[in-house]
């Protein structure tokens, strides 16, 4: 029988992404991009806004919930093949260090969410549904010092993200060596 043009295997492999991973980095990339824009937003709002609570309440949910997420794609990543990048030796390189300073961010930006809210010694109130409790350590200046990590290093990680997307449209549009088509499902 012919074969799909489609992946249908869940595990990646040395030249392919499993669906696996294929969801999870369009799931984590839709949640990444809708947490940045949240952020940007919610902390423009004034106190009689009707979303100065809900906005915040919505972007910390979000976060742990793709601090859940993430974790197990690094879980993932750990006991999966990585398909070979294409492309010039400098090239892949490039993307093995950039993906790495990718998930270093992600992962800074969340531990940073996370001190900043517990500062106080608060909870984390996931959707009204689970109390994550604060961090035993807790430090000097921690609200000040979480809230500013948390917010470059967010400015940082969306120039990472746009370096990420170009160089993914170089690879399909001018090498047409269908690196995107990959990581959207189509078999090489
Ligand atoms: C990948 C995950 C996340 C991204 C990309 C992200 C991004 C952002 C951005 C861009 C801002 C606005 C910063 C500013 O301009 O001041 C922000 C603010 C904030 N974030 Fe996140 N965030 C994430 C996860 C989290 C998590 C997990 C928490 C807590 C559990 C959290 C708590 C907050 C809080 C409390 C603020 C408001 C800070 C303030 O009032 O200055 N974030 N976030
Ligand atoms: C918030 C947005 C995004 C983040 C944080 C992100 C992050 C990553 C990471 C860490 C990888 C490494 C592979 C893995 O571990 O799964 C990857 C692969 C990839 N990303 Fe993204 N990504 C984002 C958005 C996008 C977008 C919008 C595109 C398309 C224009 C894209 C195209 C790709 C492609 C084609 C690969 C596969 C590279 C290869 O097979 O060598 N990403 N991404």
């Amino acid at each position: 029988m012919k074969s799909s043009r489609w992946v249908r295997q869940w595990r990646s492999s040395s030249s392919q992404h499993g669906w696996v991973a294929i969801g999870l980095h369009w799931v984590s990339a839709l949640l990444i991009i809708g947490l940045l824009a949240l952020g940007i937003w919610m902390v423009t709002l004034s106190y009689y806004s009707q979303w100065y609570h809900p906005a915040p309440h919505l972007h910390k949910s979000f976060g742990m919930l793709f601090a859940a997420i993430l974790l197990f794609r690094f879980i993932w990543r750990l006991i999966n093949h990585q398909p070979e990048v294409q492309g010039k030796a400098w090239e892949r390189q490039a993307a093995h260090y950039g993906h790495r300073v990718i998930y270093l961010l992600l992962m800074a930006i969340v531990v940073s969410g996370y001190l900043l809210v517990t500062a106080e010694g608060a909870v984390v109130s996931v959707f009204d549904w689970l109390d994550i409790p604060a961090s035993p350590i807790q430090f000097e200046r921690q609200a000040d010092i979480a809230g500013w990590w948390h917010r470059w290093l967010s400015y940082l990680l969306i120039a990472c993200i746009a370096l990420h997307i170009a160089a993914a449209l170089k690879h399909q549009l001018i090498d047409r060596d269908g690196t995107l088509s990959r990581m959207l499902g189509r078999i090489q």
